[in-house]
């Protein structure tokens, strides 16, 4: 099937588009026809991109959404299928990085990415369910990492909330699987947006600044139009990158010079 008809009309949620994968996702998923539900806690940033994506304001409906809010899921579930009827696909992709030692990080800040990274995409793809098991189709897409299989220094949490991320799909995957809906985890290697800016130091603070590796990645609107005929083809596991995505095949296969290498990361 042709990408475009793939998603002409189709209703998409996505999570994290105020910026960055999400944005990017948004933009290309408006131009191959999609409706889509926008959602980050940011309003403005959400706004301005209904107002410039194909279709416009009218055709897309932006929803804040807190991930670390779950109470607030099951309304704004209720929120979208009053304005479209039903969901075709949701796109688990918000999320925080991290950078800083674990020894120096104290559980709090731990505790503050697996809510935003692990509990709030469960979260909300729980929300989701009922809907989609009932109608018996569709599509829960979770935005991993390279991270989520291989666990680099500095960011301990964020390993963590990735890695969990992928037993939780997983066993989803195969539960759903006589229900008609289907499973994507995506681990996308660097990709050129603002999440070394937003990830959290140890002390819970912002990192603030652009890592050498994010800056010299792919762009965010190439990394979307490499994803999405992989999503049209519902593909249950989607890696993108540059060279580091070869990482993932190392862990499995040398994972003990994975871990000689590792060893030598240097502190970003
Ligand atoms: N860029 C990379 O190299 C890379 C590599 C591997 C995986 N990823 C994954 O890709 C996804 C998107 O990240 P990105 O690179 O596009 O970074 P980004 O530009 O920082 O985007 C992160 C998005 O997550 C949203 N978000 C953060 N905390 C939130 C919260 N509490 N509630 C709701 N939304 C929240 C942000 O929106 P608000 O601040 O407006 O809420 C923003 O839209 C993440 O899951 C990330 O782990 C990125």
């Amino acid at each position: 099937m042709p990408i475009s008809s793939a998603f002409t009309d189709q209703v998409i949620w996505i999570t994290g588009a105020s910026s960055g994968i999400g944005a990017a996702l948004a933009r290309a998923l408006a131009a191959a026809g999609a409706q889509l539900v926008l959602s980050a806690r940011r309003e403005p940033e959400l706004q301005a991109l209904a107002a410039t994506v194909p279709g416009g304001p009218e055709r897309h409906l932006v929803l804040p959404l807190d991930l670390t809010a779950t109470g607030t899921f099951p309304a704004a579930v209720e929120t979208v299928l009053a304005r479209f009827g039903h969901l075709d696909r949701l796109i688990n992709n918000g999320g925080l990085g991290q950078r800083g030692d674990a020894a120096d990080t104290p559980l709090e800040v731990d505790r503050r990415i697996m809510e935003v990274n692990y509990f709030g995409q469960v979260g909300l793809t729980k929300a989701v369910l009922p809907h989609l098991t009932t109608r018996g189709a569709g599509h829960i897409v979770v935005v991993s990492s390279v991270v989520g299989y291989v666990a680099t220094p500095h960011r301990s949490a964020y390993a963590a909330s990735k890695h969990a991320l992928h037993g939780f799909y997983n066993a989803l995957r195969a539960e759903l699987h006589p229900t008609g809906v289907r499973v994507s985890i995506v681990c996308p290697g660097y990709v050129r947006t603002e999440i070394s800016l937003h990830a959290l130091d140890s002390s819970g603070g912002r990192h603030a600044r652009m890592d050498k590796n994010q800056a010299r990645a792919m762009s965010a609107d190439t990394f979307a139009a490499r994803l999405l005929p992989q999503l049209a083809a519902h593909k249950e596991e989607i890696l993108i990158g540059g060279r580091e995505i070869y990482a993932v095949y190392l862990q499995r296969f040398l994972p003990r010079l994975v871990s000689r290498v590792l060893r030598r990361s240097p502190k970003r």
